[in-house]
């Protein structure tokens, strides 16, 4: 798939030199580290990785939705250029919704209770949009169509405990995409979805990118979904990135042992079975985060680490032009 961003344009969204951490009765402990991030406008990109790597807290920090029990350390986060953390409540709820939206994993965390599903999609449309009442439900019910809700208007009359966890799932996707963002920030967004539903879905966000420019990060355990849609692709590893490059060199030429391991039995992309394939399992573990080892935290489950993986941790560089990975073994790639 050709990109479809160019090059040049400004991104829409910036992260820089972010730092996350939980606030454990021990004391605090990092479980995002370094990230910096850029996506522009019509992009997608995906963040891939195993499970409690920091990918939910990564994206749930782009929208300071993080849980009372982390906090952001240090770091920035630029909205259409401006600064997203120094931003006052009202300016953020602003934002939310309009620019920049959240599909999250468990869809209960983003449904409010008390409200029908068509009153909370309807409210996100009176607040960024100027509709009447009658008029943002309308949306709502088209909304929840469009997600292929079954018989819409009578879900949007119904409140999300009254739904099945699929329903839910849709319901929470047709409120992100209610008011049209400019940025998606999606976290494994069709999980409890079956795979034509899975499949309307990711066209329809995708059908979004053409017509407005949306900028997407799609965080995903499905490869064969990294192959089919994304631009470039950032590896995450207990915090940290590992590696990233565009989607053609993550399959043709990945650099870093962790994700070598993690698409060690993905076909090449291209390969039509692509698309049912995930991440691989790697022997091993990974290590808690509260507890890393000194060196290279994928050292333990490495074949290939040395004397110096052990006792030094690799810095995240560009190995080659717009291919960046974190391994002291490809020094001179
Ligand atoms: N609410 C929370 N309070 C304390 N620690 C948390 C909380 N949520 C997640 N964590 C911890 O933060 C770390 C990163 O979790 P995160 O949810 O970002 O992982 P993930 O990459 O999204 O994993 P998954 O693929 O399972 O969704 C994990 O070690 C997890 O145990
Ligand atoms: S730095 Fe060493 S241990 Fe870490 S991934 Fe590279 S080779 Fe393996
Ligand atoms: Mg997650």
């Amino acid at each position: 798939m050709e990109n479809r961003a160019t090059e040049t344009a400004e991104p829409v969204l910036a992260v820089s030199d972010l730092n996350v951490e939980i606030l454990g009765e021990a004391g605090s402990f990092p479980v995002v580290s370094e990230m910096s991030l850029s996506v522009r406008s019509g992009e997608t990109v995906c963040i891939v990785g195993e499970s409690g790597c920091g990918k939910s807290m990564t994206a749930l920090s782009l929208l300071r939705l993080l849980p009372d029990s982390a906090r952001i350390a240090s770091g920035s986060v630029r909205i259409h250029g401006e600064d997203f953390l120094a931003m006052d409540q009202r300016h953020v709820e602003d934002f939310r919704g309009d620019k920049i939206a959240m599909i999250f994993q468990e869809p209960l965390t983003a449904l409010n209770p008390v409200l029908t599903i068509g009153e909370q999609i309807a409210e996100s449309v009176r607040q960024h949009r100027k509709a009447g009442k009658r008029e943002a439900f309308a949306r709502a019910v088209k909304c929840l169509e469009m997600v292929q809700m079954p018989d819409p208007e009578r879900r949007a009359r119904q409140y999300p405990h009254e739904l099945s966890g699929g329903m839910r799932q849709r319901a929470m996707i047709a409120l992100a995409l209610a008011c049209e963002p400019k940025i998606i920030v999606a976290d494994e967004p069709t999980t409890a979805l079956d795979v034509t539903v899975q499949a309307q879905i990711l066209g329809l966000i995708s059908d979004l990118q053409k017509r407005l420019g949306t900028a997407q990060i799609l965080i995903t355990h499905d490869l064969g979904v990294v192959a089919e849609i994304a631009d470039r692709v950032i590896v995450m590893y207990a915090g940290r990135r590992v590696e990233e490059c565009s989607v053609y060199e993550l399959f043709d030429n990945p650099i870093h042992p962790y994700t070598i391991g993690l698409m060690g039995a993905v076909p090449h992309r291209g390969d039509p079975n692509a698309a049912s394939e995930r991440l691989t399992d790697i022997p091993g573990t990974v290590p808690p985060l509260w507890d890393l080892p000194k060196g290279c935290a994928f050292a333990p489950r490495c074949p290939g680490a040395s004397a110096r993986c052990l006792e030094e941790r690799p810095p995240f560089i560009e190995k080659k032009p717009g291919h960046f990975a974190a391994c002291w073994e490809h020094d001179n790639v």
